[in-house]
């Protein structure tokens, strides 16, 4: 910088040569505008100051003359070094194979596996209807999967075929009604509960088949609780769920802790009921087992079969994920392959 500070005293030069101090911090449009507001030709603030040199007494000329050169020149030469270093900055950035004028990459967000997504939806269609959330554990006792729920000792779920056991009376829970017996336990009625998770079984990895899948549970208990209500309640969901004018139907089946039991069947979601090789010609596809609690259950679990009744359900959601979006193999909601989820993404792509 010049030697000849003394334009530091001058009130007019004074708020100008504050600006010094600021020049090595400005990034380059920062730089620029600033070097306007001080040196520009037609506004600039020394600018200003420089052209009312002529117009006064030669004292006054030599005095403010002096201050205002060399402050012009120890700004130019701060503007120019900054200048210097900002350019350098950028050619090193570019060096290291940084282009700070790239376009910024669209970021992955993630989303919800389908398998979650029509979980949640149900119990969120169930929750309108007054369902609490519920859980269990999954490693479960024989009595809690099996005895309470009145299976007979030699059923043949039981064998060790179907059923992973852990050790002498302790297994991975094959469905999640154990989460019956442990909320009639628990809490007195009037229950309604959903109680999603995960259930596991001896079964093969194919097609329709895998060793650990989600279901659903749904129980209601109360006084005076009907078939009626069962059949209503359930309808109610697959409306809800598959669309206003889906057709259901109810046909009788077995349940060791039901009574009488059903299957619920939906219009087949391909073909809408005219049959096709998703629902093997029939129009109709499977999508929960269902019926009146057992009496042995109130039983066992110490509610009043003479005072109370009620009803409960299971279903698949990867089952239910599967016939929704005609995905024809179980095994893609198990991959985790980006080029499949991605497909299940609001708005699209796994760029995004
Ligand atoms: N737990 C049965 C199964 O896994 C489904 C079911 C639940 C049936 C509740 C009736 C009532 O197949």
């Amino acid at each position: 910088m010049a030697n000849a500070p003394d334009y530091k005293a001058l009130t007019v030069l004074e708020p100008i040569a504050r600006e010094l101090a600021r020049i090595p911090t400005l990034g380059s449009d920062e730089l620029e505008a600033l070097y306007i507001e001080l040196l520009g030709r037609k506004q600039g603030s020394l600018t200003a100051v420089l052209k009312t040199l002529p117009s006064l007494s030669p004292e006054e000329k030599a005095q403010l003359g002096s201050g205002a050169n060399a402050l012009k020149r120890d700004l130019e030469t701060a503007f120019d070094e900054r200048r210097q270093a900002l350019k350098s900055e950028t050619q090193a950035r570019a060096r290291e194979g940084v282009d700070l004028t790239m376009p910024g990459r669209g970021r992955w967000i993630g989303a919800e596996h389908p398998v979650t997504r029509v979980t949640e939806e149900i119990v969120q269609i169930f929750h309108r209807l007054g369902f609490a959330r519920a859980t269990g554990p999954e490693v479960e006792t024989e009595w809690y999967n099996f005895g309470a729920l009145n299976f007979p000792p030699d059923h043949p779920a039981m064998d060790l075929h179907d059923t992973l056991y852990l050790g002498e009376g302790t297994l991975l829970r094959t469905h999640t009604s154990p989460v019956q017996i442990r909320t009639l336990q628990r809490y007195a009625p009037p229950i309604r509960i959903l109680a999603p998770g995960t259930v596991f079984r001896r079964d093969p990895f194919d097609a329709s088949h895998a060793p650990a899948f989600a279901q659903i549970e749904g129980l209601a208990v109360d006084e005076g609780i009907s078939f009626v209500d069962l059949k209503a309640t359930l309808t109610h969901f697959a409306r809800r769920f598959f669309g206003p004018t889906t057709k259901v139907r109810f046909r009788p089946s077995f349940f060791p802790f039901t009574e009488p039991s059903a299957e619920m069947d939906v219009e087949c979601q391909l073909c809408h009921g005219s049959g096709c090789p998703a629902c093997k010609g029939t129009g109709w596809m499977e999508i929960l087992g269902c019926g009146m609690v057992h009496p042995t259950v109130f039983e066992h679990t110490g509610v009043d079969p003479e005072r109370y009744t009620g009803w409960a359900f299971g279903m698949g959601p990867h089952r239910i994920a599967m016939l929704r979006y005609g995905i024809p193999d179980i095994r893609l909601l198990y991959d985790g392959d980006m080029r499949f989820l991605a497909q299940f993404v609001a708005g699209g792509s796994a760029n995004g």
